[in-house]
């Protein structure tokens, strides 16, 4: 049974989980490439996930999700605050029956994984110049649970928790990279979910950590004008704009593309072909 069968069924009596769209199954299909038999912990993980895609598009005021109107945005944000923790809890419940190493490895990654939501929340009250506060963020709100997906797949069949940790932490960092970079350069359509939404959040993503690096000082002020703003579509094409011209799209991109790097060769001596196809995808993609 695919994994998603597996979490349709686990929350086929609640009426607004028929609004969900499935998403790119990257969590699940990591773990079931890494350990076939392991289908349900790949559900369990995709419950954690869409549990944690309910709350950040409440903080983050998020009106599409996977193409179609969110939860929060339909039902309003009680609902999509309850809905995510009742897929947090089924979940966990699920994860009781796993082995206790396979539990804890995921169950620290949701800790992790809330911890980074809201050091994200806390950095977008200014304007955040500090990649290195940036790169812990990413890594607790989104590689974490990427990491722990490869790494419990990993104990399930036995292999080295290290190797595929390693290599999971590292796509989800670049994934991270990818996600903040499209937000810029692809429109809603494409995205299934708003774009240029990050820097009226107040997210400073890379993106705009390396643009505010590479500014002029008059440049800098009309940035910073913009923080947090509404834009209208001058505004938003000036920030493309200055994001091609000064190269800050290809440095996040080889910036990510390094890390995906790094990724296939702490589990290269597995070869295991499709490990390294997910690896290159999450670097190339559109949405
Ligand atoms: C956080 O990142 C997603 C989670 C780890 C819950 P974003 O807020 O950038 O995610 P999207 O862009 O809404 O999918
Ligand atoms: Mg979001
Ligand atoms: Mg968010
Ligand atoms: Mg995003």
């Amino acid at each position: 049974m695919h994994f998603y069968d597996i979490l349709d069924e686990m929350f086929k009596d609640f009426e607004e989980y028929k609004d969900i769209h499935k998403g790119k199954g990257v969590r699940g299909t990591l773990i079931t490439t890494i350990s076939p038999k392991s289908n349900k912990l790949a559900a369990v993980v995709e419950a954690v996930h869409l549990a944690s895609l309910l709350h950040d598009d409440v903080i983050d005021e998020a009106t599409l999700r996977r193409g179609a109107p969110s939860i929060n945005a339909k039902y309003g944000d009680f609902t999509a605050v309850m809905l995510g923790d009742i897929i947090y809890s089924r979940a966990f419940f699920e994860l009781t029956s796993f082995n206790e190493k396979v539990a804890k490895t995921i169950s620290n990654a949701v800790y992790l994984l809330s911890q980074g939501e809201l050091d994200d929340v806390k950095l977008s009250c200014e304007m955040n110049l500090d990649k290195e506060k940036y790169m812990q963020m990413i890594y607790k709100k989104t590689a974490s649970l990427i990491e722990a997906s490869c790494k419990a797949a990993a104990l399930e069949e036995g292999f080295d928790e290290n190797d595929f940790g390693l290599y999971g932490k590292n796509i989800g960092i670049a994934f991270q990279i990818i996600d903040d970079l499209l937000d810029i350069t692809q429109d809603e359509k494409t995205l299934g979910k708003p774009s240029m939404l990050d820097f009226k959040e107040g997210k400073m993503t890379l993106p705009y950590i390396y643009l505010y690096e590479e500014l002029d000082e008059l440049e800098r002020e009309k940035l910073k004008s913009l923080y947090k703003k509404d834009l209208n579509e001058t505004e938003k094409e000036w920030i493309k704009n200055k994001m091609n011209e000064l190269g800050i799209v290809e440095k996040c991109y080889n910036e990510a593309k390094e890390l995906v790097k790094n990724a296939k060769k702490a589990i290269q001596k597995y070869n295991i072909p499709k490990l390294e196809i997910i690896a290159d995808k999450v670097v190339d993609r559109k949405f």
